[in-house]
């Protein structure tokens, strides 16, 4: 608890801008309070903006810890994003306004957008793909992401959707969990000017994944080198997504799904090395994202919302696709990286397509300041008038640096505390109400109620704490796919005898004002430029490669990633500890997960210092990555380990 001890001692303070706030969906703390007054009214009243085919009977149904929201309704998730614009002025309006890396440019309006999901839903039923069945997406970027969600949807098959930044055994270990049909994926991606060669991962996944029975595979690179002829397409199993298109009808009712039936399943990093498969339903989830997106970004029918995250991400289910296509939204969204050609391609993307709400990471914005204010000067970035940050706590100078050189000084900013399991914003100003405060996400959203709580549960109204949410909401995770003891055991077991109170994995401080300070994970998990990474899953991945008899990693200050991986590894007799290896375990765990995964430092030790009773003190080699004095060392079995430990870090970093 000494890292929540650390009491941050930020003073400034930023109303809302008048012209922003006069505009505003939000003005008032009216909502608040009513919705403080009566939670089940207030989520029932956000719930009408929805399309339902069937009422709901019921707002919540709780049987701690398991809710059911909205039951007895139907609705359709792809009906709410889409149909129900086509009949008035957002038919021609743009969806999705999107760039690839290279600089080609598509625009889908709502209605193309819409016939592209029905014709690509009726191709999913062509391959035996029914409701309730699982179907994987390991796509780049591109708007088809967002058809092969949205087909989903329709049709009540539940989507999976895995970064295309992932290794193939990754996508194989998810495939096989959710057992999924078919996989969605490409030829091919573009990063930094690279072939990110998604095919040819599917291939080497599939070789072990047997409940897949069809493969649809997208033409990214049709302009590029390599052409249909060059990808290796399997006989019966592989489908061109182009030519199923050609002949799909486009015509295909939405299926009425139940407010509780299962939208999508989304893998994200715990403790232990086995990723969990967050599940979400359709009238809770939709109801949270539409909610929060028209709040918290202050959607308006002319904005043009880039929101930055890819779709592998719960950032971009929630505030890429469906939060904002809900709201009738123009959405930007961009296939590659942001120094691609130059560091200068968000600010020209950002002025090309007047984007005026702006969603993206801390991790990002401390590179942006690294790289230097001449490359937004470059650009007008006029057309902007809301930031949002999102994955990791700001600090508050990269706050600062984002109000002025991107925000002009005119925007409000938004620092949205969220994760995979809440599905959608939690604790964030409202750009027209909050007065904000550099490095804090300021307040629950109406609706939540949050507390901090001590290790024995006891309320703590300021200073500093666990995060827990005590009340169901709409967007909440209902379990872990095939797991439902662990969703009990992880999320609503922190606090003996209350099943009700949901523990976030976060460390927190409230301030006077009541404002919330996130300040970062207590458990075994890493947040690497804003993603989750089990300490686990990388320390399984270490020891399964020959040379390596133990290994344990920590995550580690990092000026732009705000944590990097860092491993320490112990050695099986026979092997060397040599440069030559630490490149070749940092490239292994870079093929087994994915290269956010990679270590930025390997450090080999005899030993690794250990209780009398055997667990590795993770604590001490924080302390040791982080170059600091060394806590209590008095539990150790042997202090010698420590020491050399010690030594060889100072030599490494020399
Ligand atoms: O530690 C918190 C951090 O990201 C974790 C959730 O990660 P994930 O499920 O991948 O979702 C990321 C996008 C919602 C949280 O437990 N986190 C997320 N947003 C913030 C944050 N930490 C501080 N401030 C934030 N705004």
């Amino acid at each position: 608890m000494t890292d929540i001890a650390v009491l941050l001692s930020e003073t400034r303070s930023f109303p809302p801008p008048a012209d922003f706030q006069r505009q505003a969906h939000v003005r008032d703390r009216g909502l608040h309070d009513s919705a403080t007054a009566d939670p089940i009214h207030y989520w029932a009243e956000q719930a009408k903006s929805l399309t339902w085919r069937t009422p709901w009977t019921q707002v919540l149904d709780w049987q701690p810890p398991h809710a059911k929201w909205f039951t007895g309704g139907t609705l359709n998730v792809a009906e709410n994003c889409l149909d129900r614009h086509l009949a008035g002025p957002r038919r021609n309006k743009a969806a999705i306004v999107w760039e690839g890396e290279p600089g080609d440019r598509r625009t889908l309006t709502y209605w193309e957008l819409a016939r592209e999901v029905r014709a690509f839903a009726n191709v999913l039923k062509s391959l035996g793909v029914r409701k309730g069945d699982r179907v994987g997406i390991y796509l780049p970027l591109i708007p088809e992401a967002a058809v092969a969600m949205l087909a989903c949807a329709r049709i009540g098959a539940i989507h999976s959707v895995v970064f295309g930044g992932f290794s193939p055994e990754s996508l194989r270990d998810r495939m096989n969990d959710a057992q999924a049909k078919v996989v969605i994926t490409a030829d091919g991606g573009y990063r930094r000017g690279q072939i990110v060669p998604l095919k040819r991962n599917t291939d080497k996944a599939l070789e072990e994944c047997p409940s897949v029975q069809h493969v649809v595979v997208v033409q990214r690179r049709a302009a590029g080198p390599i052409t249909e002829a060059h990808v290796d397409m399997r006989e019966g199993r592989d489908h061109w997504y182009h030519r199923l298109m050609q002949h799909a009808p486009d015509a295909c009712a939405p299926e009425p799904m139940d407010a509780e039936d299962v939208l999508f399943i989304l893998y994200t990093s715990g403790t232990t090395g086995k990723p969990k498969g967050i599940v979400h339903t359709t009238g809770g989830y939709l109801v949270g994202a539409a909610s929060s997106a028209r709040m918290v970004f202050d959607l308006k029918e002319e904005d043009v919302f880039w929101c930055t995250a890819d779709v592998g991400w719960i950032t971009g289910h929630t505030y890429l696709v469906y939060g904002p296509l809900a709201n009738g939204a123009t959405c930007v969204m961009y296939e590659g990286a942001p120094d691609w050609p130059e560091r200068d391609r968000f600010w020209q993307l950002v002025a090309r397509h007047g984007v005026t709400i702006l969603y993206t990471a801390p991790t990002a914005i401390r590179a942006f300041m690294k790289w230097g204010v001449e490359h937004p000067r470059k650009h007008d970035l006029s057309s902007l008038r809301l930031l949002g940050s999102v994955g990791e706590p700001i600090n508050p100078e990269a706050w600062m640096w984002y109000h002025e050189h991107i925000g002009g000084a005119r925007c409000p900013i938004v620092d949205t505390w969220w994760q995979t399991e809440t599905g959608g914003i939690v604790i964030s100003p409202l750009p027209g109400l909050t007065a904000t405060k550099p490095g804090s996400a300021t307040q629950p959203l109406p609706g939540y109620s949050v507390q901090l709580l001590t290790q024995q549960g006891e309320p703590i109204p300021t200073g500093g704490g666990l995060l827990s949410i005590t009340r169901p909401w709409p967007s909440m995770l209902r379990t872990i796919w095939g797991d439902d003891r662990r969703y009990v055991e992880t999320y609503f077991s922190k606090w003996a005898g209350r099943p009700d109170l949901y523990f976030a994995g976060d460390g927190a401080k409230r301030d006077e004002d009541g404002y919330w300070w996130i300040l970062g994970r207590v458990d075994d998990v890493l947040n690497v430029a804003g993603h989750r990474i089990g300490t686990m899953e990388v320390e399984s991945a270490l020891v399964e490669h020959p040379a390596v008899a133990e290994a344990a990693v920590v995550g580690k200050t990092h000026e732009l990633k705000g944590q990097s991986v860092c491993a320490f590894v112990t050695l099986r007799d026979g092997h060397q500890k040599s440069s030559a290896l630490r490149e070749e375990l940092r490239e292994f765990v870079a093929q087994k997960i994915g290269a956010l995964a990679r270590p930025d430092d390997v450090l080999f030790s005899a030993d690794l210092p250990k209780t009398r009773s055997g667990k590795i003190m993770r604590r001490l080699l924080r302390d040791i990555a982080e170059g600091r004095a060394l806590g209590d060392t008095t539990t150790l079995a042997d202090p010698n380990v420590v020491n050399a430990l010690k030594e060889q870090y100072a030599d490494s970093e020399g």
